[in-house]
């Protein structure tokens, strides 16, 4: 007899929607009854942690994702007021559609939130991109990453370093799968669109002769010293070569109120938040990229363009060991852009499974497991 297998796929805040994107495609490519007898379904709902239409609808549009199916809209607030408000509005959620699998991705208040609910609610978890530790439980998305892998049923790790960190922890063998990375499924299937929108030279700018900037993280925006510090440094740069940075609206919202002006050097191109085809044709052709994002880490690696991340530490280690990446601190950062300004980086390697088809790995896993 055939057996229906149900999905509940959360999506809350930006950098889950390249995630979750490959997924519902490949679920979608197996909708008829399968060979096992499992035909898999979803449901997909947006928390409304994100809810710009620069923050979430353009990378809806872009990534081809259906419009979800149900849309909590918590919006903005502390860390106890959003998890919470994700939690009560979930719950009633969850316990309608009565799923056989709740699946998060990444590491954001959203992923942590309805984890727990179904947790509670005794629907099993599956958490993709798991296992990843910065050790640093002074980031919010530390603490998110630990609860959520305390608590999920199969943990779906996109590098062996996550299942280390996972089998320190004394989390079993049985629920570990090393996928991949489902970010660069995204990053391939959508790369033709990024090149075609030709931004770089839109922007009046030369490949590999400008540089790319995100930087959204409170310990790099909420502090006047240190952002007065950042700012001085990209105009310092910006004389020698066009500084292109998408402000993410915590960041300008932070540059406001400590008096910080953006656009007073002629090479600043202060621009709102951009898409993802954006974002990636200018991830691909930047001289080298600076940013505190986890995504930027691994897309850069993907593309072999050196990457300063402006951070003590990193979740993503073999971003290092393997890829392009750096980390950078204040005091540091004028040498080392110094010295990446003149680096060369085609000797760096992509990780092994960041190969597109890790979707394909998750799904056939969620199936093993049912
Ligand atoms: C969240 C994630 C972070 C991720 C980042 C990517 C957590 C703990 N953090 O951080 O891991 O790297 O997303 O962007 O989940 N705002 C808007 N419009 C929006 C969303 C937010 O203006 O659509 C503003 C609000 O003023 C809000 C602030 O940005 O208070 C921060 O938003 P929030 O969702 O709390 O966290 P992020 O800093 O975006």
């Amino acid at each position: 007899m055939s057996k229906s297998l149900k999905i509940l796929i959360i999506a809350g805040a930006r950098p889950n929607f390249m995630k979750v994107a490959p997924i519902i495609k490949n679920i979608r490519s197996r909708s008829t009854v399968g060979a096992n007898g499992n035909a898999v379904e979803y449901r997909l709902v947006h928390t409304g942690q994100h809810y710009d239409e620069k923050m979430s609808d353009i990378f809806f549009e872009e990534l081809g994702i259906p419009a979800p199916d149900i849309n909590l809209e918590v919006g903005s607030g502390s860390h106890a007021v959003q998890t919470a408000n994700i939690m009560t509005k979930f719950e009633p959620v969850a316990i309608q559609e009565k799923p056989d699998w709740l699946l998060v991705v990444g590491d954001v208040n959203s992923t942590m939130a309805c984890t727990l609910v179904c947790s509670k609610l005794g629907i099993k978890v599956a958490h993709v991109e798991a296992g990843l530790r910065s050790f640093d439980r002074t980031m919010p998305e530390e603490v998110n990453r630990l609860v959520t892998d305390a608590l999920a049923d199969l943990l779906l790790t996109p590098s062996p370093d996550a299942d280390e960190n996972l089998r320190r922890e004394g989390v079993p063998e049985s629920k570990i799968k090393l996928v991949g990375n489902v970010m660069i499924d995204a990053l391939v299937s959508n790369l033709d669109k990024a090149r075609a929108r030709e931004l770089v030279p839109k922007l009046g700018l030369k490949k590999k002769e400008f540089i790319y900037v995100t930087l959204h993280r409170p310990s790099n925006v909420d502090h006047q010293d240190g952002l007065t510090t950042i700012m001085t440094e990209l105009k310092r740069i910006s004389r020698e070569y066009p500084v292109v940075f998408p402000i993410h609206p915590r960041t300008r919202k932070m540059c406001g109120q400590f008096g910080i002006s953006l656009e007073d050097e002629k090479g600043m191109k202060i621009l709102e938040p951009i898409g993802y085809h954006d974002s990636l044709s200018l991830t691909e052709s930047a001289k080298f990229i600076l940013t505190d994002s986890g995504g930027l880490q691994e897309e850069s690696t993907y593309f072999k363009t050196p990457c300063l991340t402006l951070r003590p530490n990193t979740e993503r280690p073999i971003t290092i060991t393997h890829g392009s990446n750096k980390l950078t601190k204040l005091d540091r950062l004028s040498a080392d852009i110094n010295e990446v300004i003149g680096l060369r980086s085609e000797n760096t390697k992509v990780p092994p499974l960041w190969d597109g088809r890790t979707a394909e790995r998750i799904v056939d896993c969620l199936i093993q497991a049912s």
